[in-house]
């Protein structure tokens, strides 16, 4: 266990989560806090893999590299088959599988394909959960954060350095700005963000798994996050 969480949390049932938030809102940051926190945990971010694919420049890298660049969401069809895919590969789909998932899904087309494959295995999300963080606290935090792409471990110059300026703590190896990450394709993101999110909202509210954890830092956000999970799946 990292020296850094203290009492780990061990859940008594199982839990399919999916995280939702604006684009730099901490979905990764909170995956990596909880993923620590909670032993029996594993997680898939669509962007991390995503961006995998275009580090490995596979086609469905350079296919996916036109969309990410003009911060547009991909295909509902092309994106659904990709993580699909992975969950069955990663044996995710079964009832007693506990996982989490934050990208994916991001629009209603793609909530249903999830659910209906879900429901299929006995394996339906049973938590959803909203980082509602204001939107001028995210811009700023844009332009200082840096990825390790292989692992899709975040880092922020100002909130959680590197302990090496430039180099991931774990691998060593080099860091880097995301190509989405300038001013004007965060913009469009945001745009896109607003566009989905509600519909996608109204959505999990009706199916009565919803809830929203607001705050302006992952600080505040993670104590509460971590005791809605535990409220509802033991600790
Ligand atoms: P994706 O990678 O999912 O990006 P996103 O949703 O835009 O979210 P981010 O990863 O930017 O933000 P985050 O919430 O994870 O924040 P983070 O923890 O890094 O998607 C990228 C693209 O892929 C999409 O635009 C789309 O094109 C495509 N895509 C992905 N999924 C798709 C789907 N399902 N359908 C279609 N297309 C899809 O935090 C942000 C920063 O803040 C970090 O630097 C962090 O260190 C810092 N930070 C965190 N907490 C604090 C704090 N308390 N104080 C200061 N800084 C902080
Ligand atoms: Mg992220």
């Amino acid at each position: 266990m990292p020296a850094n969480v203290k009492h780990a949390t061990h859940l008594l049932k199982p839990l399919r989560l999916l995280l939702l938030g604006a684009p730099g809102s901490g979905k990764g940051t909170q995956t990596s806090r909880l993923l620590k926190q909670i032993p029996q945990l594993t997680s898939i971010s669509s962007g991390d893999i995503l961006r995998q694919e275009i580090k490995s420049e596979s086609t469905l890298g350079r296919e996916a590299a036109t969309y990410i660049a003009q911060g547009k969401l991909l295909p509902d069809d092309l994106i659904t088959r990709l993580i699909t895919f992975r969950l069955s590969a990663l044996g995710w789909l079964k009832p007693s599988a506990t996982w989490l998932l934050d990208g994916f899904p991001r629009t209603t087309a793609q909530a249903s394909a999830l659910d209906e494959l879900l429901k299929q295995h006995d394996a339906s999300l049973n938590l959803v959960v909203e980082l509602d963080v204001p939107e001028c606290t995210i811009l700023e935090r844009i332009e200082n954060r840096f990825v390790h792409v292989s692992s899709g471990r975040v880092y922020n110059l100002q909130y959680n350095p590197p302990k090496i300026p430039g180099l991931d703590d774990i691998t060593g190896e080099p860091l880097t700005k995301r190509l989405d990450d300038t001013a004007e394709v965060f913009k469009k993101r945001l745009e896109e963000y607003n566009k989905t999110n509600e519909p996608l909202k109204e959505y999990y509210k009706n199916s009565g798994i919803f809830s929203t954890v607001s705050g302006e830092t992952s600080d505040i956000i993670f104590p509460k996050l971590l005791d809605l999970i535990t409220s509802k799946f033991g600790q």
